[in-house]
């Protein structure tokens, strides 16, 4: 059936460069940017990241700075949080004082899709000069060390995947492709309580309780692992290889190599190339042949998700898959745009799961639709890379710069003048 169209309105491209623009200014808390300033008060990993896209279209240095304050959480190890607490804000649950990982700044203990390396590519091909490689070539080794990090703390099964523990690290914090996985996962003895979220969002927006009480056991089974991350991807009772951190490393790391190869760092290229080629062919592990499509799979059970979330998409991002599997990944985008007002929906309309305002679970963001888009241009599929940037633009002229919309209607969901958003609007769909 094919969708109603919706007559588009809204400001013109000039004012919304201009919003968003004072967006990313005010989510500005020194040298960091905050995703929103209530609901998500602190620094945030791959927010961060795809945030120096649009700062560089206006302010080159303060990108950079974006990256280096993010490395400034990074740990010895090379793990790179998904939060930096720089500043206390009891608006957030749960805080540094739930996550205990003793660390300087204090920092969360699960990390987040590893995207910085693409960006930091991004940035040094924007404008190529001496100030611009020194920032390079200093921040080459700390992105380096935390994809070997992945390989060794996210890898279990050593075939290139991300094998999460969490699924707040996966960035797609509520997407039903953990429902089932996270049902091992305990919950009687979670410590009481109390969110924040719902206090500044519409309850119909956010995780149930019953996934907000796992994520918080998750938290406990972390903290009480003394955050060694080791034992917690031996012992998780939750660990599922993601389709999207998955797709996302590989692509980075084949954007980390482009530039370890052009600064000499010849030990960590060969790493690299090794990286790449185990994924391509570990990526398999992946494919669900009865859905025909790139799905999560339960590493505990051993069985495949089946469930085709917008992260199934990322495969043209990462330039993988047969030339059979890149067409029915096609196909399957073209059934979506069918039942879709708008692409790509985190879930399509019609399945199961579906819930069109609800976190992950039908809702569009701005970064998942940039990296499809991506993907696809660089794959020969500009009809699609240009609807779902047209989407997008018109997506943010209805709604403004909310954290995700609904795919139906095109109604702002989450978090409003969210800071990656913004950058996506001046990067990528503004333009
Ligand atoms: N997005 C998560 C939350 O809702 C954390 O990364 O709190």
């Amino acid at each position: 059936m094919e969708a109603e169209k919706i007559e588009l309105q809204g400001p013109t491209n000039k004012a919304l460069h201009e919003a968003a623009e004072k967006i990313l200014i005010e989510n500005d808390l020194g040298g960091y940017s905050v995703p929103n300033r209530d609901v998500y008060p602190f620094q945030w990993n791959w927010d961060s990241a795809f945030v120096a896209l649009g700062y560089a279209q206006f302010n080159l240095d303060r990108a950079w700075q974006e990256l280096e304050t993010l490395f400034k959480g990074q740990w010895d190890d090379g793990f790179l949080p998904q939060i930096i607490f720089w500043k206390d804000n009891a608006g957030y649950f749960p805080g540094p004082e739930i996550w205990q990982t003793n660390q300087q700044p204090r920092t969360s203990g699960i990390s987040q899709p590893p995207v910085v390396a693409t960006i930091l590519r991004q940035l040094w091909e924007q404008n190529q000069n001496a100030e611009a490689e020194e920032k390079v070539k200093q921040l080459i080794p700390q992105v380096f060390a935390l994809h070997r990090w992945f390989a060794s703390f996210r890898d279990p099964l050593k075939k290139g995947l991300v094998v999460t523990t969490h699924p707040w690290e996966t960035g797609r914090d509520n997407a039903p492709e953990w429902d089932e996985a996270a049902k091992r996962v305990d919950t009687s003895n979670v410590t009481p309580y109390v969110r924040q979220d719902t206090k500044h969002l519409d309850k119909k927006m956010r995780p149930h309780k019953e996934d907000y009480d796992r994520f918080i056991a998750m938290v406990e089974f972390g903290r009480d692992a003394g955050w060694d991350h080791k034992k917690i991807i031996e012992e998780s009772p939750f660990r599922v290889a993601d389709v999207g951190m998955t797709m996302m490393l590989l692509r980075a790391n084949r954007d980390l190599l482009v530039l370890a190869e052009q600064f000499g760092f010849e030990g960590e290229a060969e790493f690299l190339k090794n990286q790449i080629s185990l994924s391509e062919t570990g990526v398999d592990y992946l494919w669900n042949e009865e859905k025909q499509a790139f799905c999560s799979r339960d590493v505990i059970s051993g069985e495949s998700t089946g469930i085709i979330s917008s992260a199934s998409f990322l495969n043209f991002y990462a330039d993988v898959g047969s030339a059979e599997q890149r067409a029915a990944t096609e196909a399957h985008i073209d059934r979506i745009a069918k039942v879709s007002q708008f692409l790509m929906p985190s879930l399509a309309p019609g399945e199961e799961q579906f819930d069109a305002m609800r976190y992950w679970r039908g809702p569009i963001w701005a970064v998942v639709n940039y990296m499809i888009a991506t993907g696809c241009a660089e794959q020969g599929l500009e009809k699609w890379a240009d609807k779902i940037r047209n989407d997008t633009a018109a997506l943010i002229k209805i709604a403004g710069f909310s954290e995700a919309f609904n795919p139906e209607s095109g109604e702002g969901t989450g978090g409003t003048d969210f800071s990656w958003t913004a950058a996506m609007w001046l990067h990528w769909a503004g333009k």
